[in-house]
């Protein structure tokens, strides 16, 4: 059941230009709370904006969440300036999750820019779960691929990628995820881009594989209240659209079309 809370933030700290991770305290209504869940979030600013903010959890554990930023409007920019013992407003934990790992399944994660959030948490919980992954990160240059400790830490095997070729693999994460599917048949998570969400959708369909996708578009309320996160459904489905924040933002990828 979601809650509104108030968090406290215990560090804000800069991962590179426009990037960072916020890490709250006094989070104990998101016990219990699975990767690719969100939160909507909304700072003491007075009334611009006046909507909160929508963020996937890159963790939410002993009453303490993390979140993982990228700003880039008014909403995000102000996070950016959080200060420590600074107050949040809280409403959470939103939405459906990624599948839970399992042992008997094989995932590739395929993550690009903050959509590593929600995969970097289900990487940590599939290795402590003994289940089998490997991550897929992608950006368009060094800078952006973030936490890259952290994810090494995991001890999961990893794919770098960058577009312009400064770290890892150069070129796009859906080559070097095309590269590797030629040897596994795993079940694909994603979280990122729509135009990299849709390349992996592609990849799954033309393999036949099963394929998770988190839409991350735009939200006002996060509670099925205003309507406004309509996903068109896959063609054949009983109804038009579903809502990112109740029905998703993990879906089947065979239950929508990617915007
Ligand atoms: C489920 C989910 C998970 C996400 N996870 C992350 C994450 O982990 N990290 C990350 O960096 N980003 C994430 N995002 C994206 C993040 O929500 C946007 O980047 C953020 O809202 C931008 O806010 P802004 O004020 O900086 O930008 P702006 O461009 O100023 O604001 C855009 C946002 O304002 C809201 N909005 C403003 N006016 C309206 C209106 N009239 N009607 C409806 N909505 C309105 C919407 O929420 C919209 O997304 C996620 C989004 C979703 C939906
Ligand atoms: S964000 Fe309001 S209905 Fe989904």
């Amino acid at each position: 059941m979601p809650t509104e809370f108030s968090a406290r933030v215990l560090a804000n700290r800069a991962l590179a230009p426009g990037l960072f991770v916020l890490e709250l305290a006094d989070c104990e209504p998101l016990v219990g709370c699975l990767p690719g869940q969100f939160v909507m979030v909304r700072g003491e600013w007075g009334r611009d904006p006046l909507l909160p903010r929508a963020f996937s959890l890159l963790s939410a554990r002993h009453g303490k969440c993390e979140l993982l930023i990228k700003a880039l409007g008014r909403g995000s920019r102000l996070l950016e300036r959080s200060a420590v013992g600074a107050t949040l407003q809280l409403l959470g934990p939103l939405g459906r999750p990624f599948p839970v790992p399992r042992a008997e399944r094989r995932d590739f994660l395929i993550a690009g820019g903050v959509g590593l959030a929600p995969l970097l948490w289900h990487a940590e919980e599939a290795v402590r779960a003994g289940a089998k992954v490997e991550l897929f990160y992608g950006a368009r240059q060094e800078a952006e691929l973030v936490l890259r400790e952290r994810i090494e830490a995991t001890g999961c095997r990893v794919q770098f990628t960058t577009e312009d070729g400064s770290f890892g693999r150069p070129g796009r994460v859906t080559a070097a995820l095309q590269a590797r599917l030629d040897e596994e048949h795993p079940t694909l998570l994603t979280c990122g881009p729509n135009a990299m969400m849709r390349a992996v959708v592609e990849i799954a369909r033309a393999r036949n594989l099963a394929c998770f996708v988190s839409v991350e578009g735009e939200m006002a309320c996060g509670i099925g209240a205003c309507l406004g996160c309509a996903v068109q459904s896959a063609p054949g489905a009983a109804r038009a659209y579903h809502y990112a924040c109740i029905d998703g933002p993990v879906f089947d990828a065979l239950q929508v079309v990617l915007p």
